[in-house]
């Protein structure tokens, strides 16, 4: 079923010049890019978009990090779109990522991970409605 869901290219892969190779990846899969927009966020709206980890002690050092550089804020659509993305993405931790994923090839560590992707429908709702509020 087609379905939209949002990815982050974070500022470590910008950096290291993999964006046109991890966009490469979803559109090989199918999947279209619907909007994108390269920005920088400050830690306001790293609060707001990583809401529900505020509290946790890994969040201090990500928030520093989400907010060191520009990061690639993209909206994807396609068939299971979010169950394909993460697919693609791999596990949070590259350590345990399959071979051939994002993370696998690109990540560095279980912060520096190379990407975002929304999790649920619902949370792929919430983060498009607070990086693209425009629609
Ligand atoms: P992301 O998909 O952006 O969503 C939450 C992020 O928190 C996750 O990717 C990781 O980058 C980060 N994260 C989760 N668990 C840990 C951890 N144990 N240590 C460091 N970072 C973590």
């Amino acid at each position: 079923m087609t379905e939209h869901t949002f990815v982050i290219i974070k500022p470590d892969a910008v950096e290291a010049g993999h964006v046109g190779a991890i966009l490469g990846r979803y559109e090989a899969a199918g999947l279209r890019v619907e909007a994108m927009d390269l920005r920088r966020i400050d830690a306001g709206f790293a609060d707001r978009h990583y809401a529900e980890h505020l509290e946790r002690d890994f969040y201090p050092p990500l928030r520093e990090f989400m907010t060191s550089g520009p990061l690639v804020a993209v909206i994807l659509s396609g068939a299971d779109a979010i169950s394909t993305v993460r697919g693609i993405n791999g596990a949070t931790d590259p350590t345990q990522a399959e071979p051939g994923t994002i993370r696998a090839d690109f990540a560095e560590n279980t912060r520096r991970n190379a990407v975002h992707a929304s999790d649920s429908r619902e949370s792929a709702e919430r983060e498009i409605s607070l990086w693209f509020p425009k629609g």
